[in-house]
């Protein structure tokens, strides 16, 4: 949540900190600002609402800038105070000198705003984020130096931060400092930069240096000067960022879901590559760094995630307990983290987040770390803090995904599930031999079968338009495939904000059929050949007996689905346990159509932002 962006160095300031904002807006896009040093001068611009109304205030008032040589920008998730002009960032201390860009939540900010009050400070925002301006001030009237300032500041903060601080006394200088919030240093030529993620510098450098908590950065155009909390330096070793900036671009398409929903085959393709090639040959997981007598005596895993991740990792339940007999618990990181778990050093602990960033996930995974679990993790962000905590790292080469709604991750996290079941059953010896086979030819086959839907999605966008009007819906399957109900409806409301509910269809009459009418669509999802299909279509009779309009997610060529049906959406057959992985492409698509049709902004969606950094 919220972005930040600073910049030293011979580039356009504004646009380069206009750019790497607008890379980062998937963090947030409540407000946004920038504060620049301009010949002496310290600028600030602050606008409501998504950044390109920042960019139309700098447009109309660009006469005043002389020329600015460094600046930080921010994009605001609020958290403490309205999204308004006077708690959009930057803040600043009471004579205007010193600028603070922050992501994070400080916690104990209420104290420290009462000290600063009674020291004179004159606070004029709701923000935790304006006692670090004032904060850093007050410091620096006493050590005369930012990087000191910074340092004895932090020491006094709880909570989370990553901040930037720019002083109009010591012009091209940024101190940045992190605790649980990301933040990295690009390194350039005659330029540096300072960012909450990698996409606001890729455009400009590969080179980067990810801070660690505690860390400060002092930066300017020639230098990057890394210390800990006590002043010591830090040698910190420089990476090479993996993406490329073409990344980042819609490709023509209208919006990025749509792009990272069609990207999904050749992700796949990429997740199977070099680790399933040959049928005959086992799965080649090496990233599982568990050797292989604990991997067979392994019995107890714990697979904790958010969101869209967590409906992974319920179809990951399902496939180690079925191919592996292994038992599984799932649980969303946000309860995991509120009760003593049964974690222990026998049990395998599984993260799993696109990010890598989720605050919940990543004090989970710290608090099965301090029981000594092996710690898994599953992310589409080898780089990120999640990923240093591992002790075996699956990264699912997604690629970068800027749209909110998570889809081409969900893909590629399922996937990278199939091949770690299949991985432990073939340790395990724990199932037939030929079934695991045809699991691993369907997987092949897969990508080609999603490239069939995508190449015709008339009936989908037929369903989207007669359907866009209902207010309410609910999405019912069974076994493997009730991950995909809850999923389909996660798209549905985060992106066309319509009540959607994904629901066992087995549970439908135990409470949710009180519901059903003609304003209430069923969405289910029927997958012949397997042991659920019968009974999810029997669930369908029910409700259309309570005059629900029913929408059928299949494989099924059975003509009297089309009599019971309203609606069908027809995908390529592939048998039940694999199914996930084909049917979450037609309910992207069909949140993704509706949300279109009803003109809601599918990228962006409100009150979101893609990394959730705070509990
Ligand atoms: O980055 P993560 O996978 O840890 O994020 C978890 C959720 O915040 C995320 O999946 C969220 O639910 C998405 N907006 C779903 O589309």
């Amino acid at each position: 949540m919220c972005g930040i962006v600073g910049y030293v160095g011979k580039r356009d300031v504004v646009d380069v900190i206009f750019k790497g904002l607008t890379n980062l807006e998937y963090r947030g896009y409540d407000s946004a600002g920038m504060a620049l040093q301009d010949c002496g001068e310290l600028r600030i611009y602050k606008t409501l609402g998504k950044l390109i109304n920042l960019k139309n205030e700098l447009e109309e008032r660009k006469s005043e800038l002389k020329h600015p040589t460094s600046g930080i920008g921010h994009i605001r998730w609020a958290t403490h105070g309205s999204p308004s002009l006077v708690n959009a960032h930057p803040h600043t201390c009471s004579c205007g000198r010193l600028v603070v860009v922050h992501n994070g939540i400080i916690e104990n900010y209420k104290e420290l705003r009462e000290q600063l009050i009674k020291k004179g400070c004159n606070f004029r925002s709701q923000t935790d984020t304006e006692t670090i301006a004032h904060l850093v001030a007050d410091e620096y009237a006493k050590a005369k130096d930012l990087e000191t300032a910074v340092r004895n500041s932090i020491k006094q903060l709880q909570g989370a931060y990553a901040i930037c601080v720019m002083h109009k006394d010591v012009p091209n200088l940024i101190v940045g400092a992190r605790k649980h919030a990301p933040m990295l240093v690009g390194i350039g030529e005659d330029e540096n930069f300072i960012a909450s993620d990698t996409p606001a510098i890729i455009e400009y450098t590969k080179k980067t240096i990810y801070l660690e908590d505690n860390e400060i950065a002092v930066v300017t155009k020639d230098s990057v000067k890394i210390t800990d909390i006590n002043g010591n330096t830090v040698n910190k070793k420089i990476e090479m960022l993996p993406w490329e900036p073409v990344a980042l671009s819609k490709l023509g398409y209208k919006h990025f879901m749509l792009k990272e929903i069609n990207e999904q085959p050749d992700v796949i393709r990429n997740v199977l590559n070099g680790k399933l090639y040959d049928i005959d040959a086992p799965v080649n997981l090496s990233e599982v760094k568990i050797d292989k007598e604990t991997l067979k005596k392994l019995n107890k895993i714990q697979i904790i995630a958010c969101g869209t991740s967590l409906h992974a990792a319920i179809v990951g339940k399902y496939l180690i307990e079925d191919f592996a007999g292994i038992s599984v618990e799932v649980e969303a990181s946000s309860e995991y983290i509120y009760r003593k778990t049964t974690t222990d050093s026998s049990t395998l602990v599984i993260g799993v987040s696109q990010s890598g960033e989720t605050a919940d996930t990543i004090t989970a995974i710290k608090q099965a770390k301090e029981k000594n679990s092996h710690i898994l993790i599953i992310t589409n962000r080898p780089d990120s803090n999640m990923a240093r905590l591992a002790d075996s790292l699956i990264p699912v080469n997604a690629g970068i995904e800027v749209s909110v709604a998570a889809t081409k991750s969900y893909s590629a996290q399922l996937i990278s599930f199939y091949l770690l079941a299949i991985h432990l059953a073939e340790i395990k010896d724990s199932m037939d031999k030929e079934y695991l086979k045809n699991i691993k030819h369907e997987l092949i086959q897969l990508p080609t079968k999603i490239e069939e839907i995508l190449s015709n999605t008339s009936s989908i966008q037929e369903c989207a338009r007669k359907f866009s009007s209902y207010k309410n819906f609910i999405y019912i399957a069974r076994g493997v495939n009730l991950a995909s109900a809850y999923e389909g409806a996660l798209k549905l409301k985060e992106i066309s904000y319509i009540n959607a509910t994904g629901y066992p269809a087995g549970e439908l009459k135990h409470g949710p059929i009180a519901m059903l009418d003609e304003t209430m669509p069923v969405l289910a999802i029927l997958i012949p050949g397997g042991i659920t299909y019968e009974k999810v279509l029997s669930n369908s009779e029910e409700a259309k007996a309570r005059n629900a309009k029913l929408i059928a997610l299949t494989s099924s060529t059975d003509k009297a689905i089309d009599t019971l049906f309203d609606n069908v959406i027809r995908i390529p057959h592939v048998s039940e346990v694999l199914s996930p992985a084909i049917t979450c492409v037609p309910l992207q698509l069909l949140a993704y159509y509706i949300a279109e049709f009803l003109g809601k902004d599918v990228d962006q969606p409100r009150n979101l932002a893609k990394s959730v950094t705070v509990e």
